[in-house]
């Protein structure tokens, strides 16, 4: 048996889609523990790009079991539009995919609170630069025990009553931050009967199903979304999202204990990106910034946003290493970072200030340049490598600095989009019990 948490190492956006795409290719039970459609993945198989927002990329192998945990916040109309999609693209023809019983709904008035609160905040340090998908009021909703969760979407009349709770504590708020509509009962009532019907035949205790497949000897993956940084505990709070995005959120998001857990993979790219508001040490606001950007793709797949780019921030990424006890580093798109023509990585903050202590507002960087990346051969002999020995030794070199700082083990190597251009050196399922 062997349990593999997958989590962002950084400010999301590490890559885990594709990720999580090459090692699910082992596994019969892919499961995703926190989050929701603020998430995205851009999965690139061939020819097609998909795009998922909720299904964990496990979708992609028929028969492979994908769940959506309890700790997750699901938008109905995301979830049906994206099985539609998959569908279409020939996936999910099995009845692979299961939602938990336990997650909990985001309705349209959640999505409605996050835009008027976003816009109102606009671009004054109150603003978090949400996703706007209702994310935070659900996950608000949820803390304070009036959340609608799938299960409450079976008995009409319960539903009935909790609509009418949160109806009566957001209306003011949405009235009074400009909304002209009206949260209507009856209408969210109607809405949530169609869901419920085709909800219903994937609904389970997503608990019992992963505690199970673990007990049968099934290889499973939990996955999870954003990145440690955006831990609603442990990251640059206030500038965060609502859930908990370390490997300890696979527990409580799943319903499963932490003894269980065989492995933990985090997830950091060759360099740093983040989007929406918040500290950022090494952020590159220059022209090198703008073309790493342009070089990574970096815009959200989610809203479309342009990324902030930067070096990569060793003291955070030891930081986001403790905080879910990684055993394994999986260091993305170092291609792109191998054709910038040069590039630094940030070694230690000139204060002294600690991710932990100090949250990352003051830190300044101390900067070492990388050597070998200022080489034009550097990007074309990366395109090819296939094993950790057919890598140019100055990309050998910088994983082994970062796993030498970090103090974990490099476990996977990403050098592009498809799913060839991976390295595993280390095996993703392996009893560690
Ligand atoms: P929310 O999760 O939509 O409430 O957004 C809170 C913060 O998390 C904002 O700074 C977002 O930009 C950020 N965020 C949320 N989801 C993602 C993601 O998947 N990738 C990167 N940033 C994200």
């Amino acid at each position: 048996m062997s349990t593999l948490v997958i989590v962002g190492a950084q400010w999301g956006d590490e890559g885990k889609g594709k990720v999580v795409d090459a090692v699910a290719a082992q596994a019969q039970l892919v499961g995703r523990f926190a989050g929701g459609n603020n998430a995205g993945h851009t999965l690139v198989v061939g020819e097609r790009r998909i795009v998922t927002h909720l299904v964990p990329s496990g979708c992609l192998y028929p028969g492979t079991r994908c769940v959506l945990g309890a700790g997750m916040v699901i938008d109905p109309e995301v979830l049906a539009a994206e099985i539609a999609s998959l569908r279409g693209f020939g996936l999910l023809q099995r009845d692979e995919l299961r939602v938990s019983l336990h997650a909990h709904v985001i309705f349209p008035f959640h999505r409605a609170l996050d835009g008027l609160r976003e816009d109102r905040a606009a671009r004054g340090p109150q603003a978090i630069g949400t996703t706007r998908r209702g994310i935070g009021p659900a996950y608000e909703a949820k803390a304070a025990r009036r959340g609608i969760q799938v299960r409450d979407l079976f008995d009409a009349s319960n539903l009935r009553a909790r609509l009418q709770h949160n109806a009566e504590v957001l209306q003011p708020e949405l009235t009074r931050l400009g909304s002209g509509e009206r949260i209507d009962v009856d209408a969210l009532v109607d809405a949530a009967h169609a869901w419920a019907q085709w909800l219903a035949p994937m609904t389970c205790d997503a608990g019992a199903l992963c505690a199970a497949a673990i007990r049968s000897g099934e290889r499973v993956l939990l996955e999870g979304a954003q990145g440690a940084l955006l831990d609603l505990d442990h990251g640059t709070y206030p500038y965060v999202t609502s859930s908990n995005t370390t490997a300890g959120g696979a527990c409580t998001g799943m319903g499963i204990g932490p003894t269980v857990i065989d492995a933990v993979w985090g997830i950091s790219k060759a360099y740093a990106t983040r989007v929406g508001a918040g500290p950022f040490p090494t952020k590159l606001d220059d022209a090198v910034g703008e073309r790493l950007r342009q070089l990574g793709g970096e815009f959200g797949a989610t809203t479309g946003r342009p990324r902030d780019c930067g070096w990569l921030d060793l003291p955070a990424l030891r930081y986001g290493a403790r905080l879910s006890g990684m055993t394994g580093l999986c260091i993305t798109k170092l291609d792109v970072l191998a054709a910038l023509g040069q590039a630094s990585v940030c070694v230690a903050y000139a204060d002294g200030s600690d991710p932990g202590r100090d949250g990352l507002t003051a830190a300044r960087p101390v900067l070492q340049q990388v050597p070998g990346f200022d080489d034009p051969q550097l990007a074309g002999r990366l395109a090819t490598a296939r094993t950790w020995a057919d890598l140019p030794r100055a990309a050998r070199a910088y994983l082994d600095l970062v796993s030498e700082t970090v103090e974990v083990p490099i476990a996977l190597v990403s050098l592009g989009a498809s799913r060839d251009q991976t390295i595993f050196v280390d095996e993703p399922f392996r009893s560690r019990r």
